[in-house]
């Protein structure tokens, strides 16, 4: 599979086989994040690995009550570490480049994901508070993204798109 097919593989999954994620394959995804672009290479994120049942229930509360997200074998929370990027940055890299760096990672995580044969689902993490409190962040850092992972037991219909001719805005040359 190359990266195009990946990208057009990929789709929301919200069933998962109970099946365990090997080892070789959770870290190849966290490698594969770890490569995605940062704001000065700073990479003002921490990827939290969650396994245990009482941790993912706290973090289904934390997602407005989204059980799915629980019965995924691992849950990846991706958190935004504020200071690591506004010491560079000021208030841009505290408000936006550390969101920016933590979402980049989150895709490339996602993709290698599809080529392993696994299934995610972005879910936001709307308590943040809860999430926090749920695997133990540090003071600073906040949840932004909670990643599902597993082998997928659901093939959902496609989503749509919008078309190209509305997305994109050509300005010429
Ligand atoms: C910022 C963001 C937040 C999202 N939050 C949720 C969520 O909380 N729960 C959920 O089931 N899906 C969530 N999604 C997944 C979207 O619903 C999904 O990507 C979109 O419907 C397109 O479907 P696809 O991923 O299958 O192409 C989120 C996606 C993004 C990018």
């Amino acid at each position: 599979m190359n990266v195009l097919e990946a990208i057009h593989a990929r789709q929301s999954i919200r069933a998962y086989q109970a099946r365990v994620v090997e080892l070789e394959k959770l870290e190849a995804i966290l490698a594969a994040a770890n490569r995605a672009a940062s704001a000065a290479n700073l990479q003002a994120y921490q990827v939290y690995v969650v396994r245990d049942a009482a941790r993912k229930q706290a973090l289904v509360a934390a997602a407005a009550g989204q059980k799915f997200l629980a019965t995924a074998p691992v849950v990846l929370v991706f958190a935004v570490d504020p200071v690591r990027s506004a010491a560079k940055f000021g208030p841009r890299g505290e408000q936006v480049y550390c969101m920016q760096d933590a979402c980049a990672a989150v895709c490339q995580a996602m993709l290698a994901a599809v080529e392993l044969g696994l299934g995610t689902c972005w879910v936001d993490a709307v308590d943040e508070g809860l999430a926090g409190r749920a695997i133990g962040l540090p003071a600073g850092q906040r949840a932004a993204v909670i990643l599902p992972l597993g082998y997928p037991a659901e093939n959902p219909p496609r989503t749509t798109r919008r078309a190209l001719s509305d997305l994109v805005r050509d300005l010429g040359t």
